[in-house]
């Protein structure tokens, strides 16, 4: 067979290797051991796909391609300690790793553009330096179940969707990334998690559970809603430059939270629900707030509600405290206009409860409530659910 003959053949099985070709036409190549990384071709316009088996083992270097068109995937290589590229720039597709026990290091140092990372259950990862500082735009990130403890060389400028979760290591998160164009989602981390955003100026959804800050300085506008659930650990939280949602505000369930502001915000196209955050007793975090497109429902044991400039709320508005709130009732009974049913109420045990499964059940703005409630956050809840959790960082 000649030598051109051989090439062909083996172009024709997508099985990889091809000298001195400026571009590799297969629609996957496969690698089945660490010296078939090393793929002679600048451009590989299809996938490559690593075998999942215990032959591609220790360290392995991606060498050659510059623009992989399609996916870079590996899956249950359990054996690979640490995966190395100096050559890639660009992913077209998704940068999935999976079920690689032994990773602990992934280094793609000139990475500057990849379409999706989808990286769950790296249990050794501890180290990644990734992408050019300010370059790289990526459409999803999803890393969950990892070792990582920090994500300071993870290097991006644009996400579209980032979502950090279950990684129980990861205690600081702090990412120079300037806008998250769909969603944030951070769940079931290191229950100390800082995560801190400073120039971040844009989002979609913020959805953030389970950590004990979030520092968002310079963020003016929110496309989606914004929903702190559960963070245990956290005792205040600021957004001072924040404006405008045109979505919810939700705050539920933050067990240690005592103060809360949003100096700035002076109207939120969705509800404003603040619920079972027992430690804050003084609402008075929203002095610019006009409008509220939503309901608002305030149910906690707060003994002081100020609301100084809100002059219209579309939905009901329902606030109910454990303790004695007649003084910032008889405040609130002023607003302008409120189009939904009013209800201003203390000294009800129950304040904290709402919704299809708690509480008296008694009343029918509680239906309301819980139809706001759930009608905003249900997505984002399935999406978590659904991969068990998510992270992000850079
Ligand atoms: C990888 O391993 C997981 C769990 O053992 C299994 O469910 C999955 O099918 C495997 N995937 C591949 C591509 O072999
Ligand atoms: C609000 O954002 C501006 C820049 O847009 C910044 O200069 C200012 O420091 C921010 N305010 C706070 C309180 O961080
Ligand atoms: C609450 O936080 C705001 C903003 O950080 C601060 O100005 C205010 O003094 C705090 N209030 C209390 C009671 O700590
Ligand atoms: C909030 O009020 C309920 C009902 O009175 C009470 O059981 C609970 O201990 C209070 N929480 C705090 C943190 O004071």
């Amino acid at each position: 067979m000649s030598v051109s003959r051989v090439l062909l053949a083996i172009t024709a099985i997508g099985a990889g290797v091809v000298s001195a070709q400026s571009s590799c036409k297969a629609s996957t190549i496969t690698v089945a051991s660490p010296a078939e990384a090393t793929i002679d071709c600048k451009t590989v316009q299809g996938s490559i796909v690593f075998e999942g088996s215990d032959d591609v083992s220790g360290a392995v270097v991606i060498s050659g391609p510059e623009t992989i068109e399609g996916d870079l995937i590996i899956k249950n290589a359990t054996a690979i300690q640490s995966l190395t590229s100096s050559t890639v720039e660009k992913i077209g597709g998704k940068f999935e790793l999976q079920g690689l026990r032994s990773l602990t290091s992934i280094d793609f140092t000139s990475l500057e553009e990849v379409s999706e990372i989808n990286w769950i259950t790296l249990n050794a990862l501890e180290s990644v330096t990734f992408g050019t500082d300010g370059v790289t735009t990526v459409k999803k990130v999803r890393i969950s179940d990892t070792f990582l403890n920090t994500l300071e060389n993870f290097k991006m400028k644009s996400v579209g969707t980032f979502q950090i979760d279950n990684n129980k290591f990861l205690t600081k998160w702090e990412t120079k990334l300037k806008e998250i164009t769909e969603s944030l989602i951070v769940a079931d981390n290191a229950g100390e998690l800082e995560v801190s955003f400073p120039l971040l100026t844009k989002a979609g959804d913020i959805d953030v559970r389970g950590v004990k800050s979030l520092s968002i300085p310079l963020l003016q506008e929110i496309s989606g809603s914004i929903l702190l659930t559960e963070n245990n650990e956290m005792k205040s939280f600021l957004a001072p430059n924040l404006t405008e949602t045109e979505q919810s505000v939700s705050v539920r369930n933050n067990d240690a939270l005592s103060n809360v502001s949003f100096p700035l915000l002076e109207r939120t196209r969705g509800g404003l629900t603040f619920q079972n955050n027992q430690k804050l007793e003084t609402l008075d975090g929203f002095p610019k707030l006009k409008t509220v497109d939503g309901a608002v429902v305030l149910r906690g044991n707060f003994t002081e509600i100020e609301l100084p400039s809100l002059n219209m709320v579309k939905g009901t508005f329902n606030v109910q405290s454990t303790e004695d709130i007649e003084d910032s009732c008889t405040e609130l009974k002023g607003i302008d206009h409120i189009e939904g049913k009013y209800k201003c109420v203390g000294e009800n045990e129950d304040a904290n409860q709402a919704g299809k499964n708690g509480g008296s059940g008694s009343s029918n703005d509680d239906e309301e409530d819980a139809a706001g409630l759930l009608g905003i956050s249900a997505p984002v809840v399935l999406a978590v659910a659904a991969i068990g959790g998510l992270l992000q960082l850079l």
